[in-house]
C-alpha cells in the first residue's frame, strides 16, 4: 500500500510493488493509463518514496502550453530572448534540480522540443533558451501520457529514442472498470474527504447505489467517481448516499424507472439490456431512454417479436410503433423470422 492511494485489488497491489521497486532508483519512470487513473498521484509517491523526497517536486503540464512557452517554461531563458523575455528566467529543470521533475502529457510534446528532453536526459545538461552556457541539473524524471506512446511512435507522432529513454521503467495504471472491487473503497474514501470538507455526515450507502457504481464503466475513471461523490454529499439531505443523488448514467443500468403508459414492459427490457451488459450508456446523455432504445434497438425488436410470436401488428403495437416503421426496421436489420401464418 502506499498512503493516499486507494484500491487493493490485485493490479493496483502490482502497481505499488513496481512503484516502491523503483522509487529510490534515479530510473527515469514512465507512466501510462487513461486519464483520472491516479498517473499524477504515483508521480508523486515516486518522489516521496526516493532519496530525493527533501529535494523539490515539480509538475509541468506539457499538454497546457504552447511550444516556445512550455520551451522557456522548461529550460528558462535570457533577457531577450525573444520579444516579451524582459528578465532571465530560470527553467523547471533547473527548480527541480536535486529532485524530481514531473512531464505530465508528454505525448504533447512538438518534435523540437522532444530532442532537447532527449539530450536532458541522456547528458543531464541543456541550455536557456537564447543563451549558449551549458546548465547541467540532476534531476529525475517521470513522465506521463494519456495515450500509448508506442503508438504515437509509430505513427510519427513520438521519436522513438525519446520513448526509450522515458520508458525504462513504464508503469500503467489500470482503468476503474477492470477494477471493480476497488470502487467501494474509493467510494468510501471520498465520503469522508467531502464530509469533513463540508461538514456532512453522509455515512450510509444504499444497496442499489453500490449495485450501480460498481457496475459503471467509469470512462473518467477516479477523478469522475470524486466528482460524483463531492456532488452527492453536498446534495445530500441526510446521512445515506442513495441513488437519486447519482448522475442518472450510473443509476439508469441498475435501477430501471418506472414503467410508464403501453410501452411500459418495453422500456423495463430496454433497461434490462443495459443492465446485462448488452448497450452501455455514456455519460453526458442527456435523453438517456431514446439513446439507450437506440443502442439495444434491434435486440429488443427481435425480443419483442419473439414474445408476439412474430406477428408484426402486435409486436408494432408493443414497441408503441407503427407497422410500417416495423417493417422497415425489420428489413434493415435483415430480420429473420420464421414462417408464421398469422403474421
Ligand atoms: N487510487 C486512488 N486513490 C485515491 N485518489 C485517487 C486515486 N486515483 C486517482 N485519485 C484521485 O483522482 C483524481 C485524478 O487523479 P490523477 O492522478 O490526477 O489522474 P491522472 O493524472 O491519471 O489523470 C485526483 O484527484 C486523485 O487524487
Ligand atoms: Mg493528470
Amino acid at each position: 500500500m502506499i498512503p493516499g492511494i486507494i484500491g487493493s485489488s490485485a493490479v493496483m497491489r502490482e502497481v505499488y510493488r513496481i512503484t516502491r521497486q523503483v522509487a529510490p532508483s534515479n530510473a527515469s519512470v514512465l507512466l501510462l493509463g487513461e486519464t483520472g487513473t491516479g498517473k499524477e498521484l504515483i508521480a508523486r509517491a515516486v518522489h516521496d518514496l526516493s532519496r530525493r523526497r527533501n529535494g523539490p517536486y515539480v509538475r509541468v503540464n506539457c499538454g497546457a502550453l504552447s511550444e516556445s512557452l512550455l520551451e522557456s517554461e522548461l529550460f528558462g531563458h535570457e533577457a531577450g530572448a525573444f520579444t516579451g523575455a524582459l528578465k532571465t528566467r530560470t527553467g523547471r529543470f533547473e527548480a527541480a534540480h536535486s529532485g524530481t521533475i514531473f512531464l505530465d502529457e508528454i505525448n504533447s510534446t512538438t518534435e523540437h522540443l522532444q530532442v532537447k528532453l532527449l539530450r536532458v536526459l541522456q547528458e543531464r545538461e541543456f541550455e536557456r533558451v537564447g543563451d549558449t552556457k551549458t546548465i547541467a541539473v540532476s534531476t529525475r524524471v517521470v513522465a506521463a501520457s494519456n495515450r500509448d506512446l508506442m503508438e504515437e511512435v509509430e505513427a510519427d507522432r513520438f521519436r522513438e529514442d525519446l520513448y526509450y529513454r522515458l520508458n525504462v521503467v513504464p508503469i500503467v495504471l489500470p482503468p476503474l472498470r477492470t477494477r471493480r472491487d476497488d470502487v467501494l473503497d474509493l467510494v468510501t474514501h471520498f465520503l469522508n474527504v467531502y464530509n469533513e470538507e463540508n461538514d456532512r455526515y453522509v455515512l450510509h450507502i444504499e444497496n442499489r447505489a453500490i449495485e450501480a457504481l460498481r457496475d459503471y464503466d467509469w470512462p473518467g475513471n477516479v477523478r469522475e467517481l470524486q466528482n460524483y461523490i463531492a456532488r452527492a454529499v453536498v446534495m445530500a439531505p441526510g446521512d445515506e448516499l442513495t441513488c437519486d443523488l447519482l448522475p442518472e448514467a450510473i443509476v439508469g443500468g441498475a435501477a430501471p424507472r418506472r414503467p410508464r403508459q403501453g410501452a411500459a414492459d418495453v422500456e423495463t427490457l430496454a433497461y434490462e439490456l443495459v443492465a446485462q451488459g448488452r448497450a452501455t450508456a455514456g455519460p453526458q446523455e442527456d435523453n438517456l431512454y431514446t439513446k439507450i432504445v437506440n443502442r439495444v434497438e434491434r435486440e429488443l425488436i427481435a425480443q419483442v417479436m419473439a414474445d408476439c410470436d412474430n406477428v408484426r401488428i402486435k409486436a408494432a403495437a408493443k414497441l408503441g410503433i407503427n407497422r410500417n416503421t416495423l417493417h422497415k426496421k425489420l428489413k434493415e436489420f435483415n430480420f429473420e423470422e420464421p414462417l408464421d401464418p398469422g403474421a
